[in-house]
């Protein structure tokens, strides 16, 4: 049964990061109750709910995605391209050191998450804001070894590879051409988000249902038509912390481990 490793809505949420969004009032009420019906719907697709308690101080920390990255033989533990992030590795390291052996990225290399979009044994990583080219080579020292090969890519005019572009089905993409060359991933079946949504590239794929935000009916519309099974969201209070539906889990399998 896969895991979704998840961590409650901080009361600070309101003084998270901000990149390409202006600031907006935040509900925290209503963003603790989004967050627990994203948890609800992961459970209904299978997933094993493992919750971190909310940090209080750290804001952006429900965004958990972006702290580690966990693949079969690994947990990369991040270092977080932005500096008021960095605490929000350690309790995910204790959480996931049971089910992985860990790795890690360190200084002057930064990584978050959120670029990091694995497909197969292939993992596209988006050089952002975010993440550096010295915590890109630093992936690459580490998981090359274990058979992944590493596609580096420019992230532009979004935060995350993963605002950018996101796996909707085994063989299709979902993509914003703007912010990233589609180009990237010829041999995919490539859907363009509709150019009135610029957010809607962002889907969570759980045993082949795309988790979804009900904020873009345009590109919904063209995932239907596609026949890709979905399961709407509402994350409203997030998407104003610069949040998608990616950024709110880590999803894995426990490979037998279960403590
Ligand atoms: N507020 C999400 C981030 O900037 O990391």
């Amino acid at each position: 049964m896969p895991v979704a490793l998840t961590r409650g809505v901080s009361r600070s949420i309101g003084r998270c990061e901000l990149t390409h969004l202006a600031r907006e009032t935040i509900d925290v009420g209503l963003a603790v109750r989004q967050h627990h019906a994203y948890e609800a719907c992961l459970e209904s697709l299978g997933c094993r709910i493992l919750p971190l308690p909310p940090e209080p101080d750290l804001p952006d920390a429900v965004f958990v995605e972006d702290t580690a990255v966990v693949l079969d033989e690994t947990a990369v533990i991040t270092r977080p391209g932005a500096e008021s992030r960095r605490p929000e590795t350690g309790r995910v390291a204790e959480a996931l050191k049971s089910f992985r052996p860990l790795s890690f990225i360190s200084d002057p290399g930064t990584l978050d998450g959120g670029d990091v979009l694995r497909i197969g044994r292939e993992l596209f990583i988006g050089r952002s804001a975010r993440s550096n080219p010295e915590g890109i080579r630093q992936m690459r020292l580490q998981l090359e070894p274990f058979g992944y090969s590493i596609r580096e890519m420019p992230v532009k005019g979004c935060l995350h590879l993963k605002s950018a572009v996101t796996l909707v089905s085994e063989q299709t993409v979902l993509i914003n051409a703007d912010w990233l060359d589609a180009r990237y991933f010829n041999g995919l079946e490539i859907l363009e988000a509709d150019p009135g949504e610029p957010y809607a590239a962002n889907a969570l794929l759980i045993n082949g249902t795309a988790v979804y935000s009900q904020a873009y009916p345009a590109t919904r519309r063209r995932l239907e038509k596609q026949g890709i099974p979905l399961a709407i969201v509402d994350v409203s209070e997030l998407a104003k912390a610069e949040g998608a539906v990616t950024c709110c889990s880590i999803i894995f399998d426990t490979n037998g481990a279960d403590p």
